[in-house]
């Protein structure tokens, strides 16, 4: 649900679009990647969500996601996204959230989705945003006064602690989509929309690819931790904390280009 306006005078026009024909908000992402879209999930998702989450190129690295994922997980997958996307556009017309008038309590798109010449869309992968619930910290009394005070923060409340999840199909991987992504869903959406100022990904050490995109979009390592044997993953022990940095995002500023080459933020030809 929307509350507050956001900080600061609005300076361009919200990313969020509506589309008429599916009746739902989507994000398009920027110019070499303009083919892409962001939006909440659909029922016709769940074959795909089987897929990726049963892919042991992409499971291996997760926590949390039940093997083998099953039918039942992929449908309760698709319906608890969705109720989530609905909850965080609850109480905003269409109209009004695609404009600068209100800060949300997330991102309300999550599926990556490639529009195919046909106008048909493939799914490509997800990328989303939680309140972060510490799940890794070891003592159960601290982790759960830290994800109760983060949980039950107001929304647009700067001392939220966003957690990444981001997953690709692997025919998709390497090609420097989900550094696009998440550094403009970050930049365009969590900061001026979410009012949102702390990220934190935990990625198992040994997760090269994952750790060089979060680095790319401006993630610093905080911590490494070593995992005791109960965690929820058999296969990796050492788990890097990294959180992003606003240089990070000053280091990219004036990176968006549209199809002509104009550089959005500054206006100059790049
Ligand atoms: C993590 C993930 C989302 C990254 O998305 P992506 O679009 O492939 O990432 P990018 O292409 O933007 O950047 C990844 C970089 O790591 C490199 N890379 C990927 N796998 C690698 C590997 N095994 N060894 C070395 N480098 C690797 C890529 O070549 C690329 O480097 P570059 O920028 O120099 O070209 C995707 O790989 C994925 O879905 N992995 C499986 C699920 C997962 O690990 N999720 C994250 C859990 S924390």
């Amino acid at each position: 649900m929307a509350t507050r306006a956001p900080r600061g005078p609005p300076t361009k026009a919200s990313v969020l679009q509506w589309d008429a024909q599916t009746n739902e908000p989507y994000i398009r992402l920027p110019h070499p990647y303009s083919d892409f879209i962001v939006t909440p999930t659909r029922p016709s998702d769940i074959s795909d969500i089987m897929s990726i989450f049963n892919d042991p190129r992409v499971y291996q690295w997760l926590t949390f996601i039940p093997h083998p994922f099953t039918q039942e997980h992929a449908t309760q997958w698709v319906l608890d996204m969705k109720r989530k996307s609905d909850s965080i556009m609850d109480g905003v017309s269409p109209i009004l959230s695609l404009s600068q008038g209100h800060i949300m309590d997330g991102c309300p798109v999550h599926v990556l989705r490639k529009v195919l010449p046909d106008g048909r869309y493939a799914f490509v992968g997800n990328i989303s945003f939680k309140r972060c619930r510490f799940w890794y910290v070891e003592d159960e009394k601290e982790r759960s006064r830290l994800a109760y005070e983060n949980e039950t923060k107001p929304i647009g409340d700067p001392g939220i602690v966003w957690s990444l999840s981001v997953h690709l199909l692997p025919t998709h991987h390497s090609q420097g989509l989900m550094t696009t992504a998440a550094r403009y869903l970050i930049t365009e959406w969590m900061i001026p929309r979410a009012g949102a100022e702390i990220f934190l990904v935990d990625i198992f050490e040994a997760n090269i690819g994952s750790m060089r995109m979060a680095v790319k979009v401006g993630f610093v390592l905080q911590e490494t931790l070593l995992l005791t044997s109960d965690i929820p993953n058999r296969f990796h022990k050492r788990l890097c904390l990294l959180r992003w940095r606003d240089d990070g995002r000053i280091q990219y500023e004036g990176y968006w280009t549209n199809e002509d080459g104009i550089d959005e933020a500054c206006g100059m030809k790049q």
